[in-house]
């Protein structure tokens, strides 16, 4: 089965500059405790906006230039998306497609269930995540609202299930 998880501020802002236009520790480790041990789906500037390969987790990692990607054993490249999705779609292991903005906008239509952070506040930002039809989905869980102590910041996880 493939599972998204993202960050998305109210405009549905990611990314900029490479890197997430917040910083919110406590949502570092959800991503952490909800990814770990399951393999994940990158493209290969999230690879590079990583401040280190993560430990516990393979990194299937899509680029067009696969003999250019680091040399690890936590690293699988893929060139093909469509050959993931044949390979994970019906898997019984959950699979985390993990961004970014161009891998999201071409896995959003097969993941059957998304983990969503929604951070409160509008953010400068290049790289968005496409539009949701909610109407298509079922929300499974949602935790209170969080405050990040340091920025202010409020934010809420959400998991969504597809219909
Ligand atoms: N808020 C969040 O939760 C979150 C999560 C992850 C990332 N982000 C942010 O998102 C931004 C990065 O996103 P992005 O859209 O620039 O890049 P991306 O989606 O991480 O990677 C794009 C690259 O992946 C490769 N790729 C994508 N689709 C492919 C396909 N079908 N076949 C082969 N290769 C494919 C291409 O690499 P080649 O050029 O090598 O072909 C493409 O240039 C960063 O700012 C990052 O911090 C945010």
């Amino acid at each position: 089965m493939l599972s998204l998880i993202v960050a998305i501020g109210k405009n549905r802002e990611i990314g900029k500059g490479g890197t997430m236009p917040w910083h919110l520790p406590e949502d570092l480790k959800y991503f952490k405790e909800t990814t770990m041990g399951h393999k994940m789906i990158i493209g290969k500037n999230t690879l590079y906006s990583l401040p280190k390969i993560l430990p516990g987790r393979l990194h299937i990692v899509l680029t067009s230039s696969p003999e250019s990607l680091p040399k690890d054993e936590r690293i699988r490249p893929a060139t093909k998306m469509e050959a993931l999705v044949d390979e994970y779609s019906d898997s019984k292991e959950e699979v985390f497609v993990c961004g970014g903005g161009k891998i999201y906008a071409e896995f959003l239509p097969f993941c059957q269930k998304l983990y969503l952070t929604r951070v409160s506040g509008s953010y400068d930002a290049d790289t968005y995540f496409p539009e949701i039809n909610f109407s298509k989905y079922r929300l499974i869980s949602k935790s209170d609202t969080k405050k990040d102590e340091k920025s202010g910041t409020e934010f809420v996880f959400e998991v969504y299930e597809k219909l």
